[in-house]
């Protein structure tokens, strides 16, 4: 996820705006160091326009070194063939005007671009990342997120995204699906020492060619034989096979779930916005944090945001101190498509519903949104102009 270097807050949202979902910004180098070497998976830096220009060559000649597949994208009001040149030197791999909001976007698209030739299919394969939607509380929408969240990862088949139901007892994610599993994690019971890729692979159930399901047991008795060794087991062989792991889980910090989380890159909290749900998923945040989960890789997803309710975005991010990634108000046509069972993200691509899903899955890859980010009608200006619809730092 993009970090930006920039000490004029003025400047900070136009900037942001024009970078993938995600993005965030810090005020001071050292703090952009220290997030280099919490995530390794970081492929660009911009810096500033307030940053002073010796200083910010020396970040790049600095970063050309010890993060060769970081690129450093310079942000300037002004520039001449000198500045270029000696930008050129530093290992600066672009220069930006600051009001040139579409030249951003480009250079970092490049970065992103150049990061994938240094790292990804050419060389080794990256291992596949786990990504677990969590919500202490039942009934908030994990499941409808998961399911939209790995189609809009699997991006049509650009992606390999395998859907993991860890609800073991009241798991459904076959039946929002509605397909109709013939195996399921049940078969694996017992497998903890022979478990690879290949036989999970015989264990799902495909729900079109980009997706694929490991269903949750038909009975919720056999959850007591799916044991923690087996479930880390299960999500490690399918980091072979898998880009993405999208793990739905149970609304409680249960065996199933806490493995998950041990496991996971990427964590999805779920909330809405009724105070019993904040207060809950505000525990479990501090619970996350006390056992070191997820720390710079959560992504906060408010479903059923509605207006009416009485709490905003705003006192939702000062409750659970961190930023709102995605939100998503109650609409009829999620469940519709639910039911009809092609979930709204194929359904209906443009809905603002999928626009949300798609930003959540932008957020949790780091890359360019899919599709352009979209500000509802209903949204305040206040909301709009603090970008609060378009992305989200964690
Ligand atoms: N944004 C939304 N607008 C309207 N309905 C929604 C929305 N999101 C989810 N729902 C509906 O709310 C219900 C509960 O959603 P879902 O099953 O995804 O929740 P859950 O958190 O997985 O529940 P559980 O804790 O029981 O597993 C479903 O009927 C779903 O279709
Ligand atoms: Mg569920």
């Amino acid at each position: 996820m993009p970090v930006l270097v920039e000490t004029d807050s003025g400047v900070v949202p136009s900037l942001l705006r024009a970078m993938p979902a995600g993005s965030h910004a810090v005020a001071a180098a050292d703090r952009m160091y220290v997030w280099l070497d919490q995530h390794s998976d970081e492929y660009v830096v911009a810096l500033g326009p307030s940053l002073p220009l010796d200083l910010a060559l020396s970040y790049a000649e600095d970063l050309r070194i010890a993060k060769p597949t970081v690129s450093v994208v310079l942000l300037r009001n002004s520039f001449d063939t000198e500045a270029l040149t000696r930008s050129m030197h530093a290992g600066v791999r672009d220069v930006v005007a600051t009001d040139d909001e579409k030249g951003l976007t480009k250079a970092v698209e490049r970065a992103h671009q150049l990061y994938l030739a240094l790292r990804g299919p050419g060389g080794a394969r990256q291992m596949g990342r786990v990504v677990t939607v969590f919500s202490p509380k039942g009934g908030v929408g994990k499941t409808t997120t998961s399911v939209n969240l790995a189609l809009a990862l699997a991006d049509k088949g650009a992606r390999k995204v395998c859907l993991v139901d860890l609800d073991l007892a009241f798991g459904d994610v076959s039946i929002t699906m509605q397909l109709f599993p013939t195996h399921s994690i049940e078969q694996a019971v017992g497998s903890e020492d022979s478990i690879d890729l290949a036989m999970i692979e015989g264990l799902l159930t495909r729900h079109e060619d980009s997706l694929t399901v490991l269903a949750a047991p038909a009975h919720p008795d056999v959850r007591e034989r799916v044991t923690p060794l087996l479930i880390s087991r299960i999500l490690r062989a399918l980091r072979d096979g898998f880009d993405y792991i999208v793990v739905d889980t149970s609304p409680s910090f249960d065996d199933a779930t806490l493995t998950a989380l041990d496991e996971t890159d990427e964590c999805v909290v779920v909330a809405t916005l009724d105070v019993p749900t904040l207060k809950n998923v505000k525990v479990a945040l501090e619970t996350m944090d006390m056992l070191n989960i997820a720390r710079g890789h959560r992504h906060l997803f408010l479903n059923r945001a509605d207006a009416e309710v009485g709490i905003g975005v705003d006192k939702v991010e000062n409750i659970l101190g961190m930023p709102v990634t995605a939100q998503l108000q109650s609409a009829m046509d999620v469940v519709a498509s639910t039911n009809s069972g092609t979930p709204i993200v194929t359904a209906l691509p443009n809905h603002p519903a999928s626009r949300a899903y798609n930003q959540l899955a932008a957020s949790v890859t780091g890359e360019p949104i899919a599709v352009p980010a979209f500000v509802p009608d209903t949204v305040d200006a206040t909301a709009r102009s603090r970008g609060l619809f378009r992305r989200g730092r964690s």
